[in-house]
């Protein structure tokens, strides 16, 4: 199996192509995906939406030029400005308090950085989030035109967007500049598969193929660029009408859980009043009012019922369910997770009424929660520390080349950060290089990684700092 997957493994021989100078099949593979997504021109790209992400900001920007990204941005689109050494504007992102997640921004918070900030040569956002939000594409495109920018959206979980008329829109859908589609999060593509695509005439061809060819590798995988042309295939031919079951699935498995006692399901109907939506292909699943940590269920899901899921964080666990999903599988999950409400809210019962083990204290239901299971009272709220943005002091390529020195989480109050914090996953950024780190944030990172949270750019309690 392994040799004969192997036999795929070649090169730039003959008749083969070249990704960075196509002539051939792999021009010809582009530009199907080019039709099937809506796109004038499409890049395939073997080094992850990572590359493209980087490749789109280092296509339309250089030192000192100012780009707007969401608060809530991916750590890939801090890397751009970095290779870039673009200054950041961020866009204040709207946060849901029941699920303690990030929902992005607002045509209004965007429209207020474009009148304070008019030399801003593009915008860049996450649509879906990790968590199915999609902000409103079309205003937000139609505002970025407005004022003459650039829209660069990050579609790193929205590669099924396009195929399916009941899932929130793409920025393909309605004329974004460049749209980076994550194949290997939501089509059957191999990991690190990802494409790029370009609409209108606003940046050159030329330029992308510049920046990519400073970024990707120069020997690209002609599996993942194989993988890439049968997952186009397959969203093409039949992506509608899988997308359409799996939708169907996803909403059964919606209704099924909010039905359940304890437990609480993301659906558009939670956020669509504040102006967004929600792909149903990510069931974001809360078991909080149990006093279970989504930590504690992944877990579970796991050790008992040998399911992983795509993430985590401190009140959620996130599934992504794509177009091979069926619907047996997907009611089975939303069953499993039933169960384990049952079984714990069953335990807590039994705690109560037998008194807590640990700590020999009478716990009650409203309690927030159980002292005998050994959680912090109060767990940190992953929302409200989006809601502060960190001063800028320099950009974030200076930040990184700076002199730094290590110190530890407490001291670091007031001091710029060289590194990129960020809780992973799901890879939003806390604090950006270049920016002062606040007494919110370091609180936050201290309670949260007592709680279990991990940190990328915090090493054993310190973070890196400059002075
Ligand atoms: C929103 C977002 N953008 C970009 C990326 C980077 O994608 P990749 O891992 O394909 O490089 C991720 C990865 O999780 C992501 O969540």
């Amino acid at each position: 199996m392994i040799a004969h997957s192997l036999l795929g493994d070649v090169t730039e021989l003959p008749g083969l192509d070249d990704l960075h100078a196509p002539e051939g099949a792999i021009k010809e593979a582009q530009h199907l995906a080019a039709r099937a997504f809506g796109a004038d021109e499409t890049f395939f790209i073997v080094n992850g939406s990572t590359c493209a992400i980087q490749s789109a900001i280092l296509a339309v920007s250089g030192p000192g030029c100012k780009i707007a990204v969401s608060r809530d941005v991916h750590k890939a689109v801090i890397g751009g400005l970095i290779l870039a050494g673009a200054y950041p504007v961020y866009i204040d992102v709207e946060v849901d308090k029941e699920f303690q997640i990030p929902l992005g921004p607002t045509p209004d918070s965007l429209k207020h950085v474009l009148d304070k900030h008019p030399d801003v040569r593009a915008v860049v956002f996450t649509n879906p989030n990790y968590y199915g939000i999609s902000p409103r594409v079309d205003l937000l495109v139609a505002l970025i035109h407005d004022y003459d920018k650039i829209a660069i959206i990050d579609e790193a979980h929205g590669a099924h967007l396009p195929f399916h008329d009941d899932l929130p829109l793409s920025g393909l859908e309605v004329g974004a500049d460049l749209v980076i589609s994550g194949a290997h999060k939501t089509l059957p593509a191999m990991t690190q598969t990802s494409l790029l695509h370009r609409t209108g005439g606003k940046v050159p061809d030329e330029d992308i193929s510049r920046a990519l060819k400073v970024i990707e590798t120069a020997s690209p995988s002609y599996i993942l660029m194989a993988s890439l042309d049968i997952a186009r295939k397959i969203a093409a031919t039949k992506g509608h009408e899988l997308l359409g079951r799996v939708i169907h699935a996803a909403r059964k498995a919606q209704s099924r859980l909010n039905r359940s006692a304890g437990v609480r399901c993301l659906t558009e109907e939670d956020v669509v009043g504040k102006g967004f939506r929600h792909d149903p292909t990510k069931l974001v699943v809360s078991l909080d009012s149990i006093h279970m940590t989504g930590f504690e269920v992944a877990r579970t899901l796991r050790e008992k019922c040998r399911t992983e899921v795509e993430f985590a964080d401190i009140v959620n666990i996130i599934a992504v369910l794509t177009m091979v999903d069926n619907e047996q599988e997907i009611l089975a999950f939303a069953d499993a997770i039933r169960e384990i409400a049952i079984t714990e809210d069953k335990r807590h019962e039994r705690i109560i009424a037998e008194g807590c083990a640990t700590s020999g204290k009478t716990c009650t239901k409203s309690d927030k929660r159980c002292e005998g299971r050994g959680i912090e009272p109060v767990l940190p709220d992953f929302s409200s520390v989006l809601e502060e943005t960190p001063k800028q002091v320099m950009t974030p390529r200076e930040a990184m080349f700076a002199t730094w020195e290590q110190v530890e989480l407490e001291r670091a109050v007031g001091r710029v950060s060289a590194d990129t914090v960020v809780a992973y996953p799901p890879g939003i950024i806390l604090v950006c290089p270049g920016q002062e780190i606040t007494g919110r944030m370091t609180d936050f990172m201290i309670h949260a990684a007592s709680c279990g949270v991990q940190f990328h750019g915090v090493k054993d309690d310190c973070v890196l700092v400059v002075r």
